[in-house]
C-alpha cells in the first residue's frame, strides 16, 4: 500500500499518488461542505442537513483510512528532504503555512463531530421542513456523564480487542479523546451562546471558514512541494 501511495501521481510531474489523491479529496469535500453551507443560507434545512451530515461522516471515514494507510503528517515528515527550495522559504513560508493547515484540520475534525451532534440537538422537523429551534439548549448532567463513561467503555474495548497495531489503538483512543474534548467544550459554549439556533449558526460558520482555510493552505503546500520547489531526482 505504501509503495502504491508513493508511486507517481497524476496532477503534477513530481507529485506522488497519495499526495495527489488527498488533494483531490480535499477539494471534493470542501466544495461539498460549501454547497451544504449555501443550502443552509438558502433556508433549505433538510437538504443542508443531508449534505453536511453525510459529507462529514464520509470525510471522517476517509480521514481514518487515510491515517491508517499513509500515516498522519506525511507532508510534514517528508519535510526538508521533500522540499527543493531555499531554506528561508522553507522556514518562513512553507512551515508557517503547514502549521496553519495542521491547526485548521485538527480543529475542523473536532468541530465536524461537534456540528453533527449539534445539528440534531438544535433542529426539528415540522411538515417535512427542518428548522433551527430558537431556545436555550443545555446538556443535562446525566447525559454528560453517560457520554463520557459510554464512549470510554466502547472505544477502550475496541482499542483492546480489535487493534493489532499500536497505530490502530491510537485511532480508537483518539476517538474517545475527541468526544471527551467536545463534551467539555460544549459545557463552556452553553454559557457563551445559550440559544441553540445562534450556536449552530455561529459555530457552523467558524467550521466552514476553517475548512476553506485548510483547503487554501493544503493547496499552497502542494503547489510549493510539487510545482515550485520539487526535489528533482531525474
Ligand atoms: C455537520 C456540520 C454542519 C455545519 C458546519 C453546519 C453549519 C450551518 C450554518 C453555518 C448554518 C447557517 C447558514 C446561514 O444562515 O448563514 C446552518 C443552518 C442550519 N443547519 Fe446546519 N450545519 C451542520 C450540520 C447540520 C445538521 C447535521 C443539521 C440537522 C440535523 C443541521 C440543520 C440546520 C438547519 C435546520 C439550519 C437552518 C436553515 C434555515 O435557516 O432555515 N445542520 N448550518
Amino acid at each position: 500500500m505504501k509503495s502504491f501511495l508513493t508511486s507517481p501521481g497524476f496532477l503534477s510531474p513530481y507529485g506522488t499518488f497519495g499526495a495527489d489523491f488527498s488533494s483531490v479529496m480535499a477539494w471534493f469535500f470542501t466544495l461539498l461542505f460549501i454547497y451544504g453551507w449555501y443550502l443552509g443560507r438558502k433556508h433549505q434545512g433538510q437538504r443542508h442537513h443531508l449534505v453536511t451530515l453525510w459529507g462529514m461522516i464520509a470525510m471522517l471515514g476517509y480521514f481514518t483510512i487515510y491515517y491508517l494507510a499513509r500515516g498522519l503528517g506525511a507532508l510534514s515528515t517528508e519535510g526538508k528532504e521533500g522540499f527543493g527550495g531555499p531554506d528561508w522559504v522553507y522556514n518562513s513560508v512553507f512551515v508557517p503555512i503547514l502549521l496553519i493547515h495542521l491547526i485548521a484540520v485538527s480543529l475542523g475534525l473536532v468541530l465536524a463531530v461537534y456540528m453533527i451532534i449539534l445539528g440534531f440537538r438544535s433542529s426539528a422537523m415540522k411538515e417535512k421542513v427542518r428548522f433551527l429551534k430558537t431556545e436555550t439548549l443545555k446538556m443535562s448532567p446525566k447525559t454528560f456523564k453517560s457520554i463520557l463513561i459510554g464512549s470510554a467503555v466502547v472505544f477502550g474495548l475496541v482499542a483492546v480487542l480489535r487493534s493489532q497495531t499500536f497505530a490502530r489503538a491510537i485511532v480508537w483512543i483518539s476517538c474517545f479523546i475527541i468526544i471527551a474534548f467536545v463534551v467539555f467544550l460544549e459545557r463552556g459554549i452553553e454559557r457563551w451562546l445559550p440559544d441553540g439556533a445562534s450556536r449552530h449558526r455561529k459555530i457552523g460558520t467558524v467550521t466552514m471558514v476553517l475548512y476553506v482555510v485548510a483547503l487554501i493552505t493544503s493547496t499552497a503546500t502542494y503547489v510549493m512541494l510539487y510545482y515550485i520547489y520539487p526535489v528533482k531526482t531525474i
